[in-house]
């Protein structure tokens, strides 16, 4: 239910343009809240980084979710090797020789065989990721690796999309016409749409055999139309939120469950078919929540996530292991989770190669690969992870051997250390003295905590030592019931003015979770929902669309604040490149609340965009209604040289009052 505005008679003769978000209040309202902002009294300089985001392939995040990837267990990798396909006929898994296979690292094949029978066919069907999902009239790119068997010269394949009645939506004939493996394409175009339809590769041949491998099928309209390309509604919502920062690949995903099932950048690299599988590391973590058939295919690997990165204007923050699986899952006595100090040097390796991946010339051996795959350029990589939110001696042990080598090649490149997985306790306070102590640039701090914590912790960092390394918040979220309500966004949002506030000490931040898959989640809260067709932004998606989209340039300070009641934040700041004045507004209380902020020497009647939030505390988006929570945007002007409006009950707004 929505709240019905509160317009006083002032307000109601307010110029008020577009949908009404917010209502200039009334001079007549006694309580209203009253301070005054110099647009010109800069106080400190707002970081670009400031408001990132934080991508781990959990909650089927990559594939099944960004990554375009229709087909699932596209190689035959899974250890049931036919997983996620529905086999009719005479099939065969094999397993390759290296030199008898496309791709060494994925040896697994399926030979079809003709069945002699002219009414019957060998035919492999895929059913996606928790269904397959296609659009009647869009273009579909079909993809295999093929080769004729049993000294056949020529065989046909017919590839389709077939609709959850059984109906072929849209066919092609690809014929195979070499004994050796040779790359075969064709283009779908569907005349029916489907949520859990299939794509199937018949072979219809009647004596014979062929063999087929790496069967893949992506929408041709990706994020900037490419290859192996990302989900074009996903990364838009993504890049819709300007980040400033791209943290990747997580998470405990860095660490594994185990050393070996740690994430190797090195394997998410070169040609997409020879990247070898991999466990996904949160498959069974939670019992209510148990998803054995989550597999990273790493075709959206770290060079996929630096294309991104700078396409949507971020700066890439990859992570790497730091010679410890998983310290949650694992006993710190059991030393087949960490590597002896000894053996560290290929860890310490893997980093530096992964900034020579990034940065390095094409005269080397890492830079050379990325050229290869398509960038010549240098990414201008800037920062780097050491370790996930790892914790004790364990880590203080490990973290100093990276730095000495980072520092002594790449001085330029900025190291980010960990301080544990909660804001306090033990592992914090022990960790935060040593990450001074080895003067890492940035400290990751992580906190899931519920509203209350957020609404409590406003004023975290202004005591924060302001001479040691700055602050990274690269893990939080208000955990509520339900999950992602509203409440829990507004309570970041008046979180989020402390951390504005500190923007001297605060430098980067991003939620966490970023993406869940409705069909295949294990983690909630989360700033992202989807399904195959369809992306959910919840309440705290918006509050980190407009701070990021209003982050300005300097913190200002809001001098004489007054009557100022328990439930309502308020921050400002300055925005030179439009000369604009940006006032966030909170108000989690249950009561409109008038606010009258003087802004000094602007002009009377200055321009007012107001953007925000607003709604029942409980509210939440989900599936069926994607709009209960929604961006709301208005126009009005200042009164008199003042903001005076009247915050919602359960509601944040931003406030760009132009002065120009
Ligand atoms: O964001 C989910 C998980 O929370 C991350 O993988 C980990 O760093 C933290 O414990």
């Amino acid at each position: 239910m929505k709240h019905k505005l509160i317009l006083t008679a002032s307000a109601a003769a307010a110029v008020l343009i577009g949908s009404v978000l917010c209502a200039q209040a009334g001079a007549q309202n006694m309580n209203a809240v009253t301070g005054t902002i110099q647009p010109t009294q800069l106080k400190h300089p707002i970081s670009d980084t400031m408001y990132g985001v934080f991508f781990e392939d959990i909650n089927f995040a990559a594939d099944g979710g960004l990554y375009a990837e229709l087909i699932r267990n596209r190689s035959f990798e899974f250890p049931d090797a036919l997983h996620g396909w529905e086999p009719d006929g005479d099939f065969e898994v094999r397993k390759g020789e290296a030199n008898d296979v496309p791709f060494p690292k994925n040896p697994h094949y399926v030979r079809l065989t003709g069945t002699r029978h002219r009414d019957q066919w060998t035919a492999l069907d895929n059913t996606g990721f928790r269904g397959l999902a296609f659009e009647r009239g869009k273009r579909y790119n079909a993809s295999f690796y093929a080769r004729t068997a049993n000294n056949t010269a020529r065989q046909n394949i017919v590839v389709s999309l077939v609709d959850e009645s059984g109906t072929v939506v849209a066919k092609q004939n690809v014929n195979v016409n070499s004994p050796a493996w040779k790359e075969y394409k064709a283009t779908l175009t569907p005349s029916a749409s489907a949520d859990r339809g299939k794509f199937r590769l018949l072979y219809d041949g009647h004596s014979g055999s062929v063999d087929v491998e790496q069967i893949s099928l992506f929408p041709a309209d990706t994020f900037n139309g490419h290859a192996n390309g990302l989900r074009k509604d996903l990364a838009q919502t993504i890049a819709d939120l300007k980040p400033g920062i791209f943290r990747f690949p997580g998470g405990c995903i860095v660490e594994g469950t185990t050393l070996e099932q740690r994430y190797n950048w090195k394997d998410s690299v070169g040609p997409v078919g020879n990247r070898p599988l991999n466990g996904n590391r949160w498959n069974n973590t939670f019992v209510d929540h148990l998803t054995p058939d989550y597999f990273q295919s790493y075709g959206l690997g770290f060079y996929e996530f630096f294309v991104f990165c700078e396409e949507i204007g971020a700066e890439p923050l990859p992570v790497v292991n730091v010679g410890l699986a998983c310290q949650y899952q694992n006993d710190e006595r059991d030393l087949s989770a960490q590597v002896a100090l000894d053996k560290l040097e290929p860890y310490i390796q893997d980093a530096l190669d992964l900034i020579e991946f990034a940065n390095g010339g094409t005269d080397t051996a890492w830079g050379k690969l990325r050229a290869e795959m398509g960038h010549t350029a240098p990414f201008n990589m800037k920062y780097i992870g050491i370790g996930n939110e790892q914790w004790g001696k364990l880590y203080t042990d490990r973290l100093p051997l990276f730095l000495e080598k980072i520092r002594a090649k790449y001085p330029e490149i900025q190291v980010v250390g960990s301080s544990g997985p909660s804001p306090d306790g033990n592992h914090f306070t022990y960790l935060w003295p040593k990450m001074k102590e080895f003067k890492v640039d940035l400290v990751d701090e992580h906190y899931y905590k519920d509203p209350n914590w957020f609404l409590n912790n406003v004023n975290r960092y202004d005591n924060y030592d302001r001479s040691g390394p700055k602050v990274f918040a690269g893990e939080y979220a208000s955990h509520d019931n339900p999950t992602n309500s509203l409440y829990a966004a507004l309570s970041e949002a008046a979180f989020m003015t402390g951390l504005e506030k500190n923007a001297d000490v605060v430098r980067m931040t991003s939620y966490a979770p970023l993406l869940a898959n409705y069909r295949a989640w294990q983690w909630a809260h989360d700033l992202i929902w989807f399904n195959n067709k369809q992306v959910v932004r919840t309440p705290s998606y918006y509050v980190q669309y407009l701070y990021s989209n209003n982050k300005g340039t300097h913190t200002l300070d809001i001098a004489s604040l007054a009557n100022k009641p328990q439930g309502v934040y308020l921050s400002a700041v300055a925005d030179q490149t439009d000369n604009s004045v940006i006032v966030k507004a909170i108000n989690v209380g249950t009561m409109p609340v008038s606010v009258k902020l003087k802004i000094q020497d602007a002009p009377a009647n200055a321009a007012v965009k107001a953007s925000g939030i607003s709604g029942n505390r409980r509210d939440k988006n989900t599936e069926t209604a994607p709009d209960t929570i929604k961006l709301e945007t208005s126009g009005l002007t200042l009164t008199d040289g003042n903001l005076d409006v009247s915050l919602k009950p359960g509601s944040f707004t931003v406030y760009r009052v132009s002065l120009k």
